[in-house]
């Protein structure tokens, strides 16, 4: 075993022989979208994530399907199917089984494995002093999508957030393997300052973050700003307030944004300063994000792990 649970680690990993490892993640989650076929492509992309992140390559899945048994509903799951296959399929990755099972509240979902060379692995104590930190997706779909559950947000935002959850972050993880990140993280459910903190716990590290620099997406800053957003974001402010200082004059809408619980986030990229400007020129060139957002620093019990800038 390589890898397990006790540092939150995006996957688990295991040595099969002396130059291979199976890195292992299951993740499965409610509709998000009333669009069935991209629920299910973002089901897939979320359920990715967590290899790219390790700096694996997926390359088989198992489906985990859980669907009421209303044959009127049976179009939806199917649409729901084909997104999840179109998504792998892009990925390069063969669905090779999956289990169903009867539930009022649909669920889908997959279970996935990559292989890695087993001295490659990012893990999340891999975090150095001098690190630049570098975001590839904005932050703000869990805001965004209580928004359009509330019928508060626009078509068009909806619109913007689906196609970025459903983007998969296979490119951006190559390019943070050619240009020898330190490691990286996927922002999902814990939020940008959450599986910041895992890393920054993991590596014995502390960063200061500069929030005017994080992308958000527009539609997101103006839900914050009425104070709407999801239980989980709620959550996080709270859970993670312990390992987070902000300066004066960083507003509570900020703090939203920050915590805000992620579907199919971006990576987060923990990266040496001579190397980010290659990776960040490479990522923009093929239309990726890459905005560099925080520095990491050795730990400092003066210090707290996270310091929020304006
Ligand atoms: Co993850
Ligand atoms: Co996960």
């Amino acid at each position: 075993m390589l890898v397990d649970y006790s540092n939150a680690d995006d996957a688990g990993v295991y040595r099969i022989s002396e130059d291979l490892a199976a890195v292992l993640t299951v993740d499965f989650f409610t509709p998000i979208v009333d669009d069935p076929y991209m629920f299910g492509a973002i089901a897939a992309a979320n359920s990715l994530s967590d290899v790219y992140a390790m700096g694996a390559r997926p390359v088989v899945a198992l489906n985990l399907a859980m669907f009421p048994t209303d044959p009127k509903l049976f179009p939806f799951w199917k649409q729901v199917m084909q997104g999840g296959i179109d998504k792998m399929s892009e990925a390069g990755v063969y669905i090779i089984g999956g289990h169903t099972v009867k539930d009022t509240e649909p669920k889908f979902g997959y279970a996935v494995m990559g292989t890695i060379h087993p001295e490659k692995i990012l893990d999340n104590s891999r975090a150095a002093p001098g690190d630049v930190l570098m975001l590839t997706k904005p932050i703000g779909t869990g805001i965004v999508s209580t928004g359009i559950k509330s019928g508060l947000s626009s078509a068009g935002a909806e619109e913007e957030i689906t196609r970025s959850m459903a983007a998969l972050n296979r490119r951006a993880s190559e390019l943070m393997l050619e240009a020898g990140a330190s490691t990286s993280t996927d922002v999902t459910g814990f939020g940008l300052l959450g599986h910041m903190h895992e890393v920054l716990a993991a590596s014995r590290c502390r960063a200061v973050i500069s929030a005017g620099s994080v992308p958000f997406f527009d539609e997101a800053v103006r839900l914050a700003g009425r104070n709407i957003a999801p239980g989980g974001t709620r959550a996080n402010i709270k859970n993670y307030e312990p390992y987070v200082r902000w300066a004066d004059g960083v507003t509570d809408v900020s703090k939203l944004l920050l915590n805000d619980t992620q579907t199919s986030g971006g990576l987060l990229i923990f990266i040496q300063p001579d190397r980010a400007e290659k990776l960040q020129e490479a990522l923009r060139r093929d239309g990726i994000v890459a905005a560099r957002i925080g520095e990491i620093f050795r730990a400092d019990p003066a210090q707290p792990e996270i310091r929020i800038e304006k």
